[in-house]
């Protein structure tokens, strides 16, 4: 197990990579539709307030592990347990990481393949003629038909391994970044378009105006769930990149920017999705749909809209896609240190998710009635368990090792700031972050 030696080609690069990874169908898809389950404003709140409180310093922490280990995750934290006189367990994080990824992911390519499909159909042309319940009927047949979803879900799978298998990541992180703000620009039309509707002023007020009443504990757990998964922390895909971060860079300046870049693209995307909402009299608790529907129903008001709805899908495809990447590269680099070839490795570990994924494809076909704990179909379990529960249990633990088992020496040095930025991450880190994701997560069993 000895360092890595390859390193992010320039500081942007690194920026330009964990961008990628925190930008995706978090912030178009989950977010609007957490949003909306939750009642709005509350949740955004409390969202913003984890991202800054806890996502930032766990994030922080989980990118100072790979690059002071240098090495995969699991190696990276048997490297620093052994070398600070800790226990070798800790490398089991790195494993319960791999699983959170793995399960991440098995959900994260059906919904990657819905986008597919509508990649195909907003080209057609078929949107402009529609109305909005008649795209909303459409898009439910869709999710019917089990033979077309696992198809999506199948090459999306297939987009996603193959750059992992044959390593030619760098090459479509370029593309995302020369894309990406084509994307912002997109989002930012809508929201000019969703400024002139009537739904605009409810819309604002529902997501910035708290209302109290809408609180709940589990309005603070979706909170905190995105919260992680929104900025890929908590599974070890970021101390992954951090391995190959070059030297001389500042890990917490690197993170700030991802994180208000990620809440932006969020709060850009719910302002379009619930003015749309409201001006058309739609449901915001309407589940996992949300964006699969009112996008559509926005860019078919617009002039030329088909061709604003198929760039928007080809773009938000991009985004899912460096996501996807860095949901897989961990688990298929564990693989490959421990002996198997690249290749080998990426086609175990894509068959694994393509099945694990299946049941979660068919939750609204065929096992739609299968609902193995407390009415949740199977993909309401790999769409909640990993990321309300997973993500903050690893991200608590990669907190505590970051700041009370790893060598502070070493701490110091792979954060690249100065000192006292250390002292501030740590004390915040725990006396704020740790103590706070305790209790949510004590919370959460009881
Ligand atoms: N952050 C990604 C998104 O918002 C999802 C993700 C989670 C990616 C965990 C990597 C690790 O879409
Ligand atoms: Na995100």
């Amino acid at each position: 197990m000895s360092e890595v030696v390859e390193r992010w080609g320039s500081r942007r690069a690194f920026i330009i990579a964990v961008t990628g990874a925190a930008v995706g169908l978090g912030n178009i898809w989950r977010f609007p539709w957490m949003v909306g389950e939750n009642g709005g404003s509350v949740f955004l709140l409390l969202y913003v307030a984890f991202v800054l409180l806890l996502g930032l310093p766990v994030m922080v922490a989980e990118i100072l592990i790979g690059r002071a280990g240098r090495r995969t995750p699991m190696q990276a934290l048997t490297f620093l347990a052994c070398e600070a006189g800790g226990s070798r367990h800790w490398r089991l994080l790195g494993l319960l990481g791999g699983i959170t990824l793995f399960l991440i992911l098995s959900f994260y390519a059906v919904v990657s393949g819905w986008s597919l499909e509508y990649l195909v159909d907003a080209f057609s042309g078929d949107f402009a003629s529609r109305s909005p319940e008649e795209i909303g009927a459409a898009f439910d047949a869709f999710l019917a038909s089990p033979g077309r979803v696992i198809f999506n879900q199948t090459l999306f799978m297939v987009l996603t391994m193959a750059v992992v298998a044959f390593g030619v990541g760098s090459g479509l992180e370029r593309l995302n970044n020369l894309l990406m703000p084509l994307l912002y620009l997109l989002l930012l039309v809508l929201v000019g378009y969703a400024a002139t509707t009537t739904g605009f002023g409810t819309a604002l007020n529902w997501l910035f105006w708290p209302d109290p009443r809408a609180i709940s504990f589990m309005v603070v757990l979706n909170a905190m769930g995105h919260a992680f998964f929104t900025l890929a922390v908590g599974a070890g895909a970021l101390m992954a990149y951090g391995a190959y971060m070059p030297e001389g860079q500042s890990v917490p300046r690197a993170v700030v920017t991802v994180a208000l870049l990620d809440i932006l693209v969020a709060l850009l995307a719910g302002v379009a999705i619930f003015s749309i909402v409201f001006s058309q009299g739609m449901d915001p608790a309407s589940g996992p749909g949300l964006m699969f529907v009112t996008l559509p129903v926005a860019f078919s008001q617009l002039p030329g809209g088909t061709l604003w709805l198929g760039s928007f899908f080809v773009l938000l495809l991009i985004a899912t896609w460096t996501s996807s990447i860095n949901l897989a590269e961990p688990m298929v680099a564990m693989l490959h240190s421990a002996g198997l070839h690249r290749v080998t490795s990426a086609l175990l570990i894509g068959i694994g998710v393509w099945l694990v994924g299946i049941p979660s494809a068919l939750s609204f076909s065929w096992l739609s009635e299968v609902q193995p704990i407390s009415d949740m179909t199977f993909f309401d379990l790999a769409t909640t368990v990993p990321t309300d529960i997973l993500l903050p249990i690893g991200g608590l633990l990669i907190a505590f090792f970051a700041v009370w088992v790893m060598d502070a020496q070493r701490a110091v040095q792979a954060l690249g700031s100065n000192e006292r930025f250390f002292i501030l991450w740590r004390q915040v880190t725990r006396w704020v972050a740790i103590p706070l994701l305790i209790l949510v997560l004590m919370g959460a069993m009881f």
